[in-house]
């Protein structure tokens, strides 16, 4: 009985402590060991007495309760602080966002889009190459470029072919890595980001699936929007030279504010491959392998329509797969022949659907009514 009364009073003590240092987990754990004594304690008496230690159990294990809720909000609370103190000063967002190597791709490496990769050299990637001819002809050397277009028609690998263009900082941020569900996070990210990317001469950053980020909600600004809009004031003005590229599958779940002149002023279609693109991506994927004579590109091209420059890099894949398969089973050299190309055909579908091109369609015309309104904002 003395032993149990002892413990009691001993996890009482220890709880107490443990509240004056603000350890709320060690004052729940000790809080719920006092009423578990407690309860034994009931057991070994009788009556009023033993009703009594019950009731004190019970307290205590309402205490308990409050104190765990308190030990959950401080771990939490302990984990924010340690992500924020790895913040700027840690420089996290440099080692996390900025490209230390250069990406092997270039712009020529981007088949077709001839019209895309003309207006991205003037626009993106001139400006750093001649910024003293730009600001012969007092023309903006920074700004924003969006690029927009169905899923898997060369947005990202253009940006990385521009990477490997530039001789400029490069910053590759996925918009979902940006994204953080606390609230406040997101914007302290991003301006970590446009910090880092300021303290270079030239630097461009790159927010791929934008819209994760600066997606419009009814009337409402989310804090994100509002954030963009002064990150990106300024942008044309300053001495350096800060580009930023972006790009999104859904350029209508942006809101209109981010897309006007000095944001993100400039919108170039990245549509899907036409035939002769078709035929130069197949050649581009076939290039170093093994591929016979009677591979016919440019049928292959012309049966392909539709296809995003993704499903011809799947087809070319497939292809390749079959001819490996026969090499296996054969144990001798083999090529890539029309029919492994033909039976990749009858698996592959275009995943572009015309349905799909007419909301890009009605998003262009939309917005170009639209663009010349300075408006709100
Ligand atoms: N024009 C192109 N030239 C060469 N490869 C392409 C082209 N378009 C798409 N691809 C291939 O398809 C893949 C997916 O394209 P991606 O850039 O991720 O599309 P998006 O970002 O527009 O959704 C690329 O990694 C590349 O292999
Ligand atoms: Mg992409």
């Amino acid at each position: 009985m003395s032993f149990n009364a002892d413990k009691k009073r001993e996890h009482e003590a220890a709880a107490e402590a443990a509240l004056c240092e603000k350890h709320f987990g060690k004052a729940f754990f000790h809080t719920a060991k006092a009423a578990e004594f407690g309860l034994k304690l009931a057991e070994q008496s009788e009556g009023k007495v033993a009703e009594q230690y019950v009731e004190d159990a019970y307290e205590l294990l309402d205490i308990a309760e409050q104190l765990k809720e308190k030990a959950r909000a401080q771990s939490r609370e302990g984990l924010q602080r340690a992500k924020e103190k790895a913040g700027p000063d840690e420089d996290v967002s440099q080692s996390q966002w900025e490209l230390k190597e250069r990406p092997r791709e270039k712009l020529i490496d981007v088949a077709g889009l001839e019209d895309v990769k003309v207006e991205l050299r003037e626009k993106v990637i001139e400006p750093f190459l001649h910024p003293e001819v730009h600001e012969r002809f007092r023309l903006r050397k920074g700004g924003g470029v969006l690029m927009y277009g169905p899923p898997g028609n060369g947005k990202t690998y253009i940006a990385k072919a521009i990477a490997g263009e530039l001789d400029a900082a490069f910053f590759n941020v996925n918009a979902s890595q940006v994204k953080d569900k606390y609230v406040g996070e997101t914007e302290k990210n991003m301006q970590r980001l446009f910090d880092e990317a300021r303290k270079h001469d030239r630097a461009v950053i790159f927010l791929d699936e934008v819209d994760a980020i600066l997606a419009r909600r009814g009337n409402r600004k989310i804090g994100m929007v509002t954030q963009f809009l002064t990150l990106t004031d300024g942008l044309v003005e300053t001495k350096n030279c800060l580009l930023v590229l972006a790009a999104t599958n859904k350029p209508w779940l942006l809101d209109p504010a981010v897309l006007r002149p000095g944001r993100l002023g400039d919108h170039i279609y990245v549509g899907p491959p036409d035939a002769p693109a078709r035929e130069a991506i197949v050649r581009l994927n076939m290039e170093g392998v093994p591929v016979a004579d009677d591979v016919d590109y440019a049928a292959i091209a012309a049966r392909t329509d539709r296809f995003s420059g993704a499903d011809m890099a799947s087809l070319c894949d497939r292809a390749k797969r079959s001819a490996k398969n026969r090499q296996l089973a054969s144990g001798q050299d083999e090529d890539v022949t029309q029919e492994d190309f033909e039976a990749a055909l009858g698996k592959v579908r275009p995943s572009v659907t015309p349905e799909h091109l007419a909301e890009f369609d009605a998003w262009r015309a939309g917005h170009a009514a639209s663009s010349d309104d300075y408006g709100d904002d």
